[in-house]
């Protein structure tokens, strides 16, 4: 594709919480480092009442310089202001899409043929409204020269299995397969990034990426935030279907799948959507649901989950998830994953853990000596880094074993800036990129996961256990982990 081409953004739900804080400062980001073509608009979409220039300083509230430094990150920040702008509609009318298309008009180069990116950080229930009034207001162009269009649509996409398969056929009547861009913004972070060449450019680790020699498998998800601010939206999901489907089976797809073919889109989604099929329904019983209650944190009282603005009183919607997976297939037959997601918890950090088995001859009677065995954890965020726990030596005349770690710090190793996971996948959309996407047959099998265990909640619903804020999550899953053979409460 040729950047050098005009392309407007068009941010629907610009005034949400999504938009303000990652989508749009991510464009600026790449706007920083150059990568945007020179003729560019990023035009917000909303139902707020907002003229352009307090859209404008709404947006500057998080534009951060981590790019461009001092007077120069000034000026940027100005011209790139200069350049956004707000139309106010609410989802379901079509007059406001003709206001869209008549603003657009305005403000897009007059003759050229224009590329549009519609970015819908909406809510899903919305997006088949809003792909209808886009298309009845001839608002996507059709690829024949005369300038592209791309629709980049947030998670959850769908409640469940069904609706989900309802919304990408209604899409697909507006969008095709190849203009639509499903996002999830965990693939663009740079360790889930970096599995894939973890696993299959260092030959060291692909011949022990199995059941034989892997004991189990965690991916823990903590977040010390609470669902203050956007719990009214929350309370119609839950943690299962806002971290779980999405994030935690994207990494589980990653760290677990065969080898693709290729690096082609086509392949890494084919391997990544046939490892989602082997992977067994969770089941309620290998499942604990949990809802943070209220606290303090310093001399500050938190609210608990049901205290929070939109949330019932006896809502039985969870803020924390802990389940185990196994997976059906020749690698993992015996391994099992246990997966965890918490809001509310002490510290937030995301990690991949892969803990291996002792060596079979255990020569120097380590598991008699309670040392552990190795372990590789790959510490998504923050301070992303990659460890390797080894058995040592201890320096000294006696033959004495302890454990160290082989650690590779980002910060220390990189001096380069960490690009944020939009920063990426937004440069992607752009290029036309869809390997950091989710297709449609990953979406359909990460669904098929957690949708028993969701339909089961739903028919007879029971108020999830409380946990307390910034513990280790309600108290059940210690017997759960303990079960299964995992540490608890979870290291890291
Ligand atoms: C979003 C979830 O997808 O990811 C949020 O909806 C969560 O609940 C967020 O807080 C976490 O993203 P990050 O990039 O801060 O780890």
């Amino acid at each position: 594709m040729n950047t050098s081409e005009p392309i407007t953004f068009v941010i629907l739900g610009a005034s949400g919480d999504l938009a303000r804080r990652k989508v749009i400062p991510a464009f600026f980001a790449l706007y920083c480092q150059d990568k945007l073509p020179p003729e560019f608009r990023v035009v917000g979409f909303g139902r707020s009442e907002l003229t352009d220039e307090a859209f404008r300083q709404r947006v500057m509230e998080h534009l951060a310089c981590r790019y461009s430094l001092g007077p120069d990150c000034a000026r940027r920040e100005a011209e790139y202001l200069a350049r956004c702008f707000f139309v106010t509609g609410s989802y379901d009318s079509r007059d406001a899409y003709l206001d869209l298309y008549t603003r657009l008009r305005e403000i897009e180069p007059p003759g050229a043929a224009v590329n549009r990116v519609f970015y819908m950080a909406i809510p899903p229930d919305a997006f088949l409204d809003v792909s209808h009034g886009l298309g009845d207001a001839a608002l996507i162009a059709c690829d024949d020269g005369g300038g592209w269009t791309r629709v980049v649509v947030e998670k959850p996409f769908g409640r469940d299995r069904a609706s989900s398969d309802a919304l990408v056929r209604g899409m697909s009547q507006i969008f095709s397969e190849a203009q639509t861009y499903r996002i999830d913004h965990y693939l663009g972070k740079e360790l889930v990034q970096d599995l894939m060449v973890l696993r299959f450019a260092n030959a060291v680790f692909e011949p022990l990426w199995n059941a034989r020699h892997i004991e189990r498998v965690s991916v823990l998800w903590r977040e010390t935030d609470t669902l203050a601010g956007r719990a009214g939206y929350f309370d119609r999901y839950g943690i299962l279907r806002d971290v779980v489907q999405n994030h935690l089976l994207q990494i589980v797809a990653l760290a677990a799948m065969e080898p693709p073919s290729g690096l082609n889109p086509v392949a890494v989604h084919a391997a990544k959507a046939q490892l989602l099929r082997s992977i067994q329904p969770l089941a309620e019983d290998d499942l604990v649901l949990g809802q943070y209650a209220g606290g303090t944190r310093g001399n500050l009282r938190v609210a608990g989950y049901r205290e929070e603005a939109g949330v019932p009183a006896d809502s039985c919607t969870p803020t924390f998830a802990a389940g185990v997976l196994t997976i059906d297939n020749e690698r993992w037959r015996g391994v099992p994953f246990f997966l965890l997601a918490g809001k509310g918890a002490a510290r937030s950090v995301n990690e991949l853990r892969i803990q291996f088995r002792r060596p079979a001859a255990d020569l120097f009677g380590t598991a008699a000596a309670g040392l552990p065995a190795n372990e590789l954890v790959v510490r998504i965020q923050p301070d992303e880094a990659i460890g390797l726990r080894v058995l040592n030596k201890t320096p000294g005349l006696a033959m004495k074993l302890q454990t160290g770690d082989l650690n590779l710090s980002y910060s220390e190793a990189y001096p380069q800036v960490v690009p944020e996971a939009y920063e990426r996948l937004l440069l992607d959309v752009i290029a036309g990129e869809h390997g950091l996407f989710i297709c449609a047959d990953e979406l359909a099998a990460s669904w098929d996961v957690v949708t028993p265990v969701l339909h089961a909640m739903e028919e007879s619903p029971h108020p999830p256990e409380a946990y307390a804020l910034g513990g280790d999550g309600p108290a059940s899953t210690a017997a759960l982990a303990a079960r299964w053979g995992f540490p608890w409460p979870p290291p890291g």
